[in-house]
């Protein structure tokens, strides 16, 4: 693909262009309770005071053993962080809470239907249970530190409870989410090396029990045709001893966890003292080529930031009621429902299913219900709040104190209703800008210190540097109005360390891009590209416009063109395949497909149906297309590529601008009346 396409059909080119919007100011009684009040935070977090600001955050931990380095760059663009530290996190989210908080709910977890109750997990239960799974994995399933586990389960307290027992081994977890089908993650458990997976029989959404052990198999196959083994498949049920499907079991090899837990009932296991560099789990995430990518975490590094910018950024107090409605099969699941809140000692809620089922007075219904005060979701949610309920949030008792956005740019208008009738004029807002690679958050105002600004995710953090810079390598100046890639400068705790087995592809992904010098141990010398187009204001605020690369982010998901256009052509019928971005009201993005037949094959709905069903078999229901185009043919260069940008205009209804030079013009007006009508 030529560079001008590249950018063309990017999620960024297509990004609204917003106005300037007017500030807003928190309350003083929010600042009055926040954790962090004072501005001079900023400065200790300045570069002159780089790396070893980050003192200040891992001690918020509990370590085995200090450590003796803060920054070790010795394997650049490697970091490691908190070097010489010993740790482990499922220690840090649970022992150390115990003398203080055992008797506190740590999650409390809302289950779909509204006639079954909620279950409160307090500290102690949970200390409990993550012990006889730990032991289970050890002594059952023979798990050892280092191992990789791939765990593919719904939203349910089993799954923080799974990952928190690997944690305690130092086992490292992969959560796949369970919305991804079975080949997907058959994909993932192939790519860590799992030899163990984790299942779920069945959870509630939208209204109906979901059969999620039917992924199981096409897993293991894909996984298998990989070349991966798996020897100990453990399912968890939705309703223990209730539903056992045995029918499905494979002996020897597939076990329900219900029939195996009483064997360990009071089983303790010390929390393995891991190195502040040993990874914590892996979450794979799409990039531009056709594999997903696995992200490496870190234990110390990871544990340290995201309990810092839990602390600071979303001002989570032991005494907090705190929400996060992401999917812990997502990493804000994983930084800000589990890993984040828990090692403060927050008391965090989990919900199994739809927003909006029965309807969408649910999530204030639950949040009156459970005192929530701190709310947490994502722009594509609160549209659809929005627009199946709009006035519902004013019928409801509760009271948020603070609520974030995360995953994509939230609109003004969007915002205003998340400000005035879900947080009541009352609740700050933070719109967190991050990546699946960054741990925790990158760009977000500072709740208790920083006015608010619809539509903007705000100035950095606390000790993250950005730099937009532009195709050369210069950099973009606030207030200049142009928009360029975001970088951040420096490293930082909560970054991934590299991509799992494969370390050139994390340095030419990430960092060759604006490398200074390869060889080079100099952290200054290798700013990590995030592969967002932004825009900074004068007031050092950004605002994100979207990807830059082969990526639609799709209702605050990543999904990789590349990978949906391999799964359409898994249908025999098709020979090309082209998937461009079209903005959606409530999803952002939605892929729009554009398939080729091979000669002598006629166009149906039959075709079309299938190449649907393939998406959802080959990657899940989330990537299922909004229209499928069956052309003639591709517009095309001379050269023969595929021109993703003029589908992309059409699609969205732009000016397809000047296509005279293609292979095939006349190619493009009839695609044009086919989408559009005319
Ligand atoms: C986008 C989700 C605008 C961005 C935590 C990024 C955002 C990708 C925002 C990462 C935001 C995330 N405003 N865009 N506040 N937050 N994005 O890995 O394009 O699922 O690169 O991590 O989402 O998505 P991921």
């Amino acid at each position: 693909m030529g560079d001008q396409e590249f950018l063309d059909t990017s999620e960024a080119q297509i990004a609204v262009h917003w106005q300037e919007e007017a500030r807003f100011i928190p309350s003083a009684q929010f600042i009055a309770q926040a954790n962090m009040t004072d501005p001079a935070i900023i400065d200790r977090f300045s570069l002159a005071n780089f790396p070893e600001c980050y003192k200040e955050y891992a001690d918020l931990l509990t370590w085995y053993q200090y450590w003796h380095t803060t920054l070790d760059t010795s394997d650049a663009p490697c970091w490691k962080w908190f070097v010489g530290g010993k740790i482990n996190a499922s220690y840090n989210c649970i022992d150390r809470h115990l003398a203080k908080y055992k008797n506190k709910a740590a999650i409390i977890w809302v289950p779909e239907p509204v006639d079954e109750p909620n279950i409160v997990l307090t500290y102690q239960e949970l200390y409990n249970r993550v012990n006889e799974v730990a032991a289970l994995l050890q002594d059952f399933a023979g798990l050892k530190t280092g191992d990789r586990v791939t765990i593919h389960m719904p939203m349910v307290l089993e799954l923080p409870i799974t990952m928190l027992a690997c944690a305690r081994l130092g086992v490292i977890h992969s959560v796949v989410f369970g919305g991804f089908s079975g080949m997907s993650c058959g994909e993932r458990i192939a790519d860590s090396g799992s030899r163990v997976v984790i299942a779920m029989d069945s959870y509630h959404r939208s209204g109906k029990l979901l059969d999620h052990l039917e992924k199981a198999s096409p897993a293991l196959e894909e996984a298998q045709k990989r070349g991966q083994t798996v020897d100990k498949v453990l399912i968890w049920q939705r309703y223990p001893h209730k539903q056992p499907n045995k029918a499905k079991l494979v002996a020897g090899r597939d076990y329900y966890m219900n029939d195996l837990l009483p064997d360990y009932v009071g089983r303790r296991i010390d929390p393995v003292p891991l190195p502040a560099e040993a990874p914590l789990f892996l979450m794979y995430t799409s990039g531009t080529t056709g594999n997903p990518k696995g992200c490496q975490h870190s234990t110390g590094g990871y544990l340290a930031y995201v309990a810092g910018t839990s602390k600071y950024v979303q001002d989570i107090h032991p005494e907090d009621v705190y929400w996060c409605m992401a999917d812990i099969g997502w990493i804000t699941g994983h930084s800000y429902i589990v890993y984040g809140p828990l090692a403060l000692a927050a008391t965090s809620v989990m919900y199994e299913g739809s927003p909006t089922f029965p309807d969408a007075g649910r999530p204030w219904r639950i949040a009156e219900q459970l005192d929530v005060n701190i709310f947490h979701t994502a722009p594509t949610t609160v549209r659809m709040l929005r627009k199946a309920g709009p006035d519902e949030p004013a019928k409801h008792n509760y009271k948020f104190k603070h609520m974030t956005t995360v995953g994509e740019p939230i609109e003004p208008e969007v915002w205003k209703w998340y400000y005035d009738v879900v947080g009541k004029r009352e609740a700050v807002i933070v719109d967190t800008y991050w990546q699946t690679e960054t741990g925790g958050f990158l760009c977000s105002t500072m709740p208790a210190i920083h006015p608010m600004k619809p539509g903007s995710t705000g100035p950095a953090v606390p000790g993250i540097h950005p730099v937009i810079y532009d195709e050369n390598g210069q950099e973009v100046q606030a207030g200049s109005g142009k928009a360029g890639n975001v970088c951040i400068r420096n490293p930082w705790p909560g970054a991934f360390q590299t991509i799992w087995g494969d370390r050139d592809r994390y340095v030419s992904t990430y960092y060759e891009k604006y490398n200074k010098d390869k060889t080079s141990k100099d952290w200054r010398d290798w700013p990590y590209f995030t592969g967002d187009a932004g825009v900074k204001a004068e007031d050092g605020y950004y605002r994100i416009l979207g990807r830059v690369d082969d990526v639609i982010n799709v209702a605050g998901h990543r999904l990789g063109t590349k990978e949906l256009e391999s799964a359409c052509l898994v249908v025999p019928e098709i020979a090309e395949a082209a998937v461009v971005p079209l903005a959606d009201e409530i999803k952002g993005r939605v892929p729009d497909i554009y398939v080729a037949l091979i000669p002598g094959v006629k166009p149906s709905k039959k075709i079309e149906n299938k190449v649907v069903k393939a998406i959802e078999t080959t990657i899940g229901k989330i990537a299922r297309p909004k229209n499928v185009y069956i052309v003639a043919d591709m517009p095309k260069t001379r050269s023969g590529k595929i021109m993703r940008r003029v589908l992309a205009s059409i699609s969205n209804g732009r000016d397809i601008g000047d296509v005279t030079t293609l292979a095939n013009p006349d190619i493009v007006a009839d695609i044009q009346r086919m989408v559009q009508g005319n």
